[in-house]
């Protein structure tokens, strides 16, 4: 029978297909011993697709990603394609996805998992029990700003230039959804921008401001300065439950809360669109956090769980799976809490495994969970 559950899987480069073979392993998993079947498909993105067409990402992939329920992707990069022109680098290929399928909301949760709380780089009881959600705003601002570019003045001399641009409706979209994430959670919104010294920072805060005053007056708004944030991140992350912030600031304040969740390697993040007003559908893409570690891809050294919880991450937002996600999620805990590690959350005296060790890890507890 075939599913309604159609997903593209883009695992990309580097250390990608390592990580995206893991969560195939759970999709087999769960057709096998809970009857859910997924309608996989598989397509090129970033350097692999450069190798074999060319660009980043073909027209046919593009396509394809517009008609599936969810995007599965890996990662993207590496040195052998960092000459290229700038046009065709293997990032462009996920910007061209989040663009075109419109992806305005990136929900970037970070957890500390009990068992990892002295992995982190800060004092274990700043960050024990820490849970906060980065919501950052993937379309706009600097990213696709017009106009950029690199040119040669008179003199000469060249000059790069890039165009930080927010619209008022840019803004009310990405507050919302911070607003009604916060409702599901600690009811705390932590809008961050530069309204000091940028002017789409000062439209940022009204507008947030405004449609916290017509629209959720219940829920606690503050503002807080981006660098102040940063500061408060590292200083005392407790305090945050929602943080809304725009495309650049968001990049860099996710890398800053995944640290302290011990590494890059266990986030995950959700890129939804807006929901289609009939169906209810958004069209969304699930990626982990980290890069595409060049230095380690091939290797079995990566740590799996940031894509594996990007897919329970797919069960519970693009198929209202909780009950699918919240196993996915238990398993990752508890093999965790048996000391399980891969290298990049090893303490000196921990046993590391490799990554289909820590796949093999994850179907044990899953097992265990469905007996
Ligand atoms: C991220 C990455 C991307 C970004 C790169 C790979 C284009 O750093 O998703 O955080 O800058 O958005
Ligand atoms: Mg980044």
């Amino acid at each position: 029978m075939a599913s309604n559950k159609k997903v593209l899987v883009l695992p990309g480069d580097g250390i990608g297909p390592e990580v995206v073979g893991e969560v195939r392993r759970i999709v087999d998993w769960m057709d096998k011993r809970r009857h859910v079947t997924f309608d996989l498909s598989e397509g090129l993105v970033g350097g692999a697709a450069i190798d074999k067409h060319g660009i980043p990402l073909t027209d046919e992939t593009m396509a394809d990603a517009m008609h599936v329920d969810a995007v599965l992707f890996g990662s993207v990069g590496g040195p052998q394609w960092e000459k290229l022109d700038f046009g065709v680098q293997p990032e462009r290929g996920l910007l061209r996805l989040r663009k075109e399928m419109q992806l305005y909301a990136n929900l970037r949760p970070a957890m500390v998992f009990d068992a990892l709380a002295d992995a982190s780089s800060l004092k274990k009881d700043l960050v024990a029990g820490l849970d906060i959600m980065i919501l950052r705003e993937l379309t706009g601002g600097i990213y696709f700003g017009e106009p950029r570019g690199i040119e040669t003045m008179p003199s000469g001399e060249r000059r790069g230039f890039n165009t930080q641009s927010y619209t008022e409706s840019e803004i009310e979209r990405i507050a919302r959804v911070g607003f009604e994430l916060a409702r599901k959670r600690s009811n705390r919104v932590m809008s961050v921008e530069k309204a000091n010294v940028m002017e789409s920072g000062v439209l940022w805060r009204e507008i947030t401001q405004r449609i916290h005053d017509d629209e959720f007056p219940d829920v606690q708004l503050d503002h807080m300065y981006a660098d102040n944030c940063a500061m408060q991140l590292v200083r005392q992350p407790k305090q945050f439950d929602v943080i809304v912030t725009d495309n650049l600031f968001g990049d860099i304040l996710s890398d800053c809360a995944a640290m302290l969740t011990g590494s890059l390697g266990m986030l995950p993040s959700a890129s939804l669109g807006a929901e289609d007003p009939t169906t209810g559908a958004r069209k969304a893409l699930y990626e982990p956090v980290h890069g595409s570690a060049p230095d380690i891809a091939g290797q079995g050294k990566a740590n799996p769980i940031a894509e594996v919880l990007s897919f329970a991450m797919l069960l519970r937002y693009s198929f209202d799976m909780g009950e699918d996600a919240d196993m996915v999620e238990n398993a990752v805990a508890n093999v965790l809490a048996t000391g399980i590690r891969t290298g990049d959350i090893a303490g000196p005296n921990d046993k590391v495994v490799s990554t289909s060790q820590m796949g093999d890890a994850l179907l044990l507890e899953l097992d265990k969970q469905s007996a």
